[in-house]
């Protein structure tokens, strides 16, 4: 599997730093060129999948996929950071280092209340990180058991963890790519429920304990997307008028609508055992390229909250930044909308993001045929949200440029019926011969009126059109950073709005 392949060669090179402690903190890390000002990046070094997402205590955390060698992948830790807001963040120091059984791969937390995993003493609820070790030996020796899946808990909210001593708590059953635990609480089982990649399937397990793990069910040998292996799912309920709606996202790598990684995901039924889909046909929840491994924090009652990594496989390890790799999206408010007989996943940016605003600048209703926004707007300086709003849509396009000619465009083609951007004259875009181009992502919304958020910073643009029902994410490398901003439409297209808002970054104090 291609998967396996990467993980070989990667851990080959930089099997020797496994046991290296994350280095001391650099305080001019957060200014470099291309580094994202409103999203969340590691303050040096590779970072991959968020993993254990948990909100305890008023406090998110945010665990990750995390590599403190260098900024390529490598042995898998838990890097840590916490926030109140899912914006602004503070990093924390390592969570979870590799031992003998492997590196740790990425997995799940949550709050076991009931303490079923009796590793509550004196009261306390314990937070309990389910994860996949990952055994590079076992790899090397071109062994199938290489996964396995274990658990580690926490007293102090996250800050140390106790790996359990009975680890791995689900052994291998001959499954080479069997990895990244979900681990949810199934109340009317009254059971803990596991949704694990396998290869490309989904199997479901439950647990009384979090420790005794039984197989219930298998899905997806003729649903979604197969062009690569099915890694960090995700199972939960979303009530849509009254009737609760179960989505399970499941990341593929590669074979994404726009190339590489992409995050799909299904709309059913699920009775504690088995998941029936309502659908036949292939969803993604953001169309990309650079949004993956987006899975939900747990223990956020009915609100479901995501989370990406932006960027892809296809490129992640060779993107031109140095002191680190790769940040997060956006987090995202999911909901369900029904379009025709449809249930649809919509993503929208939370409004928590409100904490880092300055002053809007609201435009009046404009046209858009051929439109200077900076004129209305005042340049791009830095990261900014733009929405858009109109009674019917026409084709457009939209373009962030700077002095030295770099471009990104944001459209939307009505002939196609297609929002897309493209990065083809972005700026450095030779490290990798599939970077440059422009990606799409259809319009779902049947409505005659339109409107469009995007979240802007140094590197990338996340588009949310129709309140979110098609959502992608790009990122890009611009020698300077875009300043100009303007629209232009060959037909005569009224926008009744535009608003700008400049954001400050979160990491300038
Ligand atoms: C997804 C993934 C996971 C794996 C982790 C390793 O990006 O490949 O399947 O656990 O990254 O870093």
């Amino acid at each position: 599997m291609k998967a396996a392949f990467r993980y070989i060669i990667l851990g080959t090179l930089f099997g020797a730093c496994s046991t290296q402690k994350i280095s001391k903190p650099v305080s001019d890390n957060y200014n470099e060129q291309h580094r994202p000002q409103i999203h969340f990046s590691p303050e040096q070094h590779w970072m991959n999948d968020p993993n254990g997402m948990v909100f305890f205590n008023n406090t998110y955390h945010l665990f990750y996929q995390y590599y403190p060698g260098a900024s390529v992948w490598g042995p898998m830790h838990w890097g840590h950071a916490t926030s109140k807001d899912m914006i602004n963040w503070k990093n924390e120091p390592v969570a979870l280092y590799p031992d003998s059984l492997g590196y740790i791969f990425s997995g799940s937390a949550v709050v076991d209340y009931k303490n079923t995993s009796g590793f509550g003493t004196n009261g306390k609820t314990p937070l309990v990180a389910i994860f996949t070790h990952h055994d590079p030996v076992r790899e090397k020796e071109n062994r199938v058991d290489v996964e396995t899946q274990s658990i580690a808990y926490s007293l102090d909210e996250g800050k140390t963890w106790t790996k359990y001593a009975g680890n791995p708590v689900l052994k291998n059953p001959g499954i080479r790519d069997f990895r990244d635990p979900k681990v949810s609480w199934y109340e009317e089982g009254n059971k803990w429920i596991m949704t694990l990649a396998t290869t490309d399937r989904i199997t479901f397990f439950s647990s009384p304990d979090l420790k005794n793990w039984t197989k219930e069910s298998e899905f997806g040998k003729e649903f979604g997307a197969h062009g690569g292996v099915w890694e960090c799912p995700d199972l939960f309920p979303i009530v849509y008028e009254g009737k609760k709606i179960w989505v399970l996202i499941v990341n593929l790598n590669p074979g994404g609508p726009n190339g590489g990684s992409a995050t799909q995901y299904f709309t059913g039924q699920f009775d504690g055992k088995t998941f029936t889909p309502y659908q036949t046909d292939t969803r993604w929840i953001d169309y990309g390229p650079d949004e993956y491994a987006g899975i939900t924090w747990s223990n956020t009652g009915d609100r479901k909250l995501f989370l990406g990594w932006m960027s892809n496989w296809q490129y992640a390890n060779i993107v031109p930044t140095t002191k680190w790799r790769s940040a997060n999206t956006i987090p995202r408010d999911l909901s369900i909308r029904k379009v025709g007989e449809k249930y649809l996943v919509a993503s929208t940016p939370v409004p928590e993001i409100k904490s880092i605003a300055l002053k809007s600048i609201n435009s009046g209703p404009v046209n858009a045929t051929q439109f200077d926004l900076t004129s209305a707007t005042g340049k791009l300086n830095g990261p900014a949200i733009l929405k858009l709003a109109s009674d019917n849509l026409e084709s457009f396009s939209l373009t962030f440029s700077n002095s030295a000619g770099e471009k990104v465009i944001v459209g939307y083609d009505k002939q196609a019926n297609q929002y897309y951007i493209d990065r083809t004259t972005s700026g450095n875009v030779d490290f990798e011969k599939g970077f440059a181009g422009r990606h799409i992502v259809p319009r779902f919304a049947l409505d005659p009126g339109f409107d469009m958020t995007l979240v802007i910073d140094n590197a990338s643009i996340e588009l949310f059109a129709d309140k979110g029902l098609s959502t992608m994410t790009q990122i890009f490398f611009p020698s300077a950073p875009y300043t100009e901003m303007t629209i232009n439409s060959r037909e005569d297209f009224k926008l009744n709005s535009i608003q700008f808002t400049p954001l400050k970054s979160i990491w300038t104090k």
